[in-house]
């Protein structure tokens, strides 16, 4: 999974490893030029052994001079190259694939928007772009600050309350990248991971078309069993799964939850035991989650993921 601002896959994070390069590169430069002209100086101080003059000679105002000019000509052209390389990472064609990322203490929600009502689908902490296309996200908090940062594709963006903040992507490789939220929103922020997968787009449009679909339904008799046990329990205050008439949306939207690549905003893989293990104990996996205990039989809690682990 590629997770490092300097291995880049997109034009965005291109941009800006670019510029970290310049910046650095610059530094690096001026940093060796002041050091070795301290050395040459106390090199030579030491060799003449005299004291410093009372009047600072000419030669010596023309090379602070010459150096005040050099560090203003550098601080200009950084500033430059800064500028460019802003104005590169807000140039999104507009009719990139639009996304709203909200944040919530400690998950992401992920909705596509589309012009058709119902072709809008809700799912969580899983963003699938599709590869080359530019992706636009509207980034929206439920409470506290967050930042949306996957590092190869872009750079951190701040999700806040009651506003709304944008950030664009451009996947240039098909392939699995992790991101973080980037800025301290509690407890469990450590926990806040994102998985986006870039696809070909022909691979996109079916995932499109499979997370549009219904929850699929139970195919055999424990899975039956578990989606009773969904339907009376208490976990449907919070929850959806499109087609049981649910629609709460305080938690993550489980209709497509199995095809996720791990659960608890990356706290945990997305396998049987795993999920068995949160949703009996979540407060034991992600102390101050907002997700309490759930308390079932172990038959019912088996039947019950048997049946999320057959939402595909
Ligand atoms: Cu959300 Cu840190």
């Amino acid at each position: 999974m590629n997770h490092a601002a300097l291995e880049t896959s997109g034009p965005f994070a291109h941009e800006i490893a670019t510029l970290f390069w310049i910046f650095a590169g610059v530094a690096a430069v001026v940093y060796a030029i002041v050091i070795a002209a301290l050395a040459f100086s106390l090199w030579r101080r030491k060799r003449a052994d005299v004291p410093p003059p009372d009047v600072v000679p000419r030669n010596a105002l023309r090379a602070i001079g010459g150096s005040l000019a050099l560090t203003g000509i550098i601080l200009v052209g950084l500033a430059l190259a800064d500028f460019f390389g802003n104005r590169a990472l807000t140039n999104v064609p507009p009719e990139a694939l639009r996304i709203r990322v909200t944040a919530h203490q400690w998950w992401w929600e992920i909705e596509y928007l589309d012009a058709i009502a119902q072709d809008r689908i809700t799912t969580a902490n899983h963003l699938a772009i599709p590869v080359g296309r530019p992706v636009m996200l509207e980034l929206r908090s439920g409470d506290v600050i967050h930042s949306f940062w996957v590092p190869s594709l872009n750079g951190k963006k701040d999700l806040l309350p009651g506003y709304t903040t944008q950030l664009a992507l451009i996947a240039a490789r098909a392939g699995a990248y992790r991101g973080e939220c980037a800025e301290f929103c509690g407890y469990q922020h450590a926990h806040m991971s994102i998985d986006l997968t870039a696809e070909e787009p022909a691979q996109f449009d079916r995932w499109l078309a499979a997370q549009r679909a219904s929850a699929s339904e139970p195919t055999d008799d424990l899975q039956r069993r578990g989606r009773d046990v969904y339907r009376g329990s208490t976990c449907r205050a919070c929850h959806t799964i499109q087609g049981t008439m649910t629609a709460a949306r305080l938690g993550p939207d489980l209709t497509h939850l199995a095809s996720r690549p791990r659960i608890a905003a990356g706290a945990l893989p997305n396998d049987a035991a795993s999920l068995a293990a949160w949703i009996a104990d979540p407060q034991a996996i992600k102390p101050g989650t907002k997700m309490p205990a759930t308390r079932m039989s172990a038959d019912d809690l088996a039947a019950l993921t048997a049946y999320l682990g057959s939402l595909r």
